[in-house]
């Protein structure tokens, strides 16, 4: 079978920066609550009219520019988001558009905070097929744009971002994807949700005076499930690809809290500076997290090609999911 390998990657972010600070001038909260309970110190927010796609396709450009590929290479796209432009027609598809890339084909992934490692799964999957040869797979969400901005348990949680990977066949000398675990479990989903909008409860006045389109979570329960589940999916995925705790250099978990991130670390017997946090910056930017970490830390000169990583995410459905790779 053919082994895929992470080719090349890029990411987005809005210029715009809101602080604990800012958010102090809008609900009742501090940037000291914010910092110790979550280690979150301002996060990037869109302005006007920008829509997921937009930041989609930036990051998507960088991907194959650090690929090295021509953009007509590409031979599916895979958006991962849950703040699609419309819900119809999908996001990948208005990507697809933007690129220039007529007929590749294109389809969304609704797998939440995990949706970048579910797609990281799926593009494995068709090239170790020999389906195809380089998959862009994104991790997208405009997570400002459904949050409740009268709610002070959701709204200082979360930022916008978008991060993409060129997922394409390995060749000799190329890093490689070792393994890939998803799960989920659906009798929890009531307690991460954006109950409106689709055709359970569709808009109205009611859901809109309500605000039942934005992001409502029971955070307590959501912070102790992402913490089993995240150090399950872990400890899965290693011994998948053969390895044991230590040989990893590199964890990039996904960041919804410090604390999430702290406890996977000590399940892990890692130092916290073996594990990538871009928390402080960005906030929890659900799909995108692990994709611009990843090239954070790839400009910062930490995370360097032959390096093995461990990628691992949780997050509503409820939904969670790990990858081992050589960069
Ligand atoms: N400022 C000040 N006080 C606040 C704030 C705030 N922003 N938010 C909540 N509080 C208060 C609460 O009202 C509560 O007060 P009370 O005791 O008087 O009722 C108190 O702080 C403690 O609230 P908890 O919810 O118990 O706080 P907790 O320590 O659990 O932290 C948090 C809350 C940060 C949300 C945490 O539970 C968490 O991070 N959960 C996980 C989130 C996550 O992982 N999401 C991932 C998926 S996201 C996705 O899929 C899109």
């Amino acid at each position: 079978m053919t082994a895929s390998t992470i080719k090349g990657i890029g990411s987005a972010l809005p210029e715009k920066i809101l602080t604990n600070q800012d958010l102090e001038r809008i609900v009742d909260t501090s940037d000291e609550w914010i910092t110790t309970r979550t280690g979150i110190k301002e996060r990037r927010i869109v302005e006007g009219d920008t829509a997921s796609s937009d930041l989609a396709t930036e990051a998507a450009i960088k991907a194959i520019d650090d690929a090295g590929i021509d953009k007509n290479d590409i031979d599916l796209i895979i958006v991962g988001t849950v703040t699609p432009d419309t819900m119809f027609p999908s996001t990948s598809c208005i990507v697809q558009a933007k690129l220039g890339l007529p007929n590749v084909p294109a389809f969304d992934l609704l797998a939440a905070c995990p949706g970048w490692l579910y797609g990281l799964t799926v593009a494995d999957s068709f090239i170790q097929s020999g389906k195809y040869s380089n998959i862009l797979v994104i991790g997208v969400e405009l997570l400002t744009k459904i949050v409740n901005w009268q709610d002070r348990n959701t709204c200082v949680l979360f930022g916008d971002a978008a991060g993409a990977a060129v997922v394409s066949r390995a060749d000799e000398g190329d890093g490689l994807i070792h393994s890939t675990f998803i799960s989920a479990n659906g009798n929890l989903g009531h307690l991460l949700m954006q109950p409106a909008g689709g055709s359970q409860m569709p808009a109205s006045q009611e859901t809109i005076d309500k605000n039942l389109h934005t992001i409502q979570m029971a955070g307590s329960e959501v912070f102790k499930n992402a913490v089993k589940y995240m150090a399950q999916a872990a400890k899965k995925a290693i011994k998948e690809a053969g390895l044991k705790d230590e040989d990893i250099d590199w964890v990039i978990p996904h960041q919804a809290n410090i604390r999430i991130i702290e406890s996977l670390a000590k399940k892990l017997r890692k130092p916290m500076d073996r594990v990538i946090v871009t928390i402080e910056k960005y906030g929890n930017t659900s799909s995108s997290t692990i994709p611009v970490a990843m090239v954070d830390a790839i400009e910062e000169g930490k995370i360097k090609r032959g390096d093995k990583l461990l990628l691992v995410s949780f997050g509503g459905g409820f939904t969670w999911g790990a990858v081992v790779l050589t960069y």
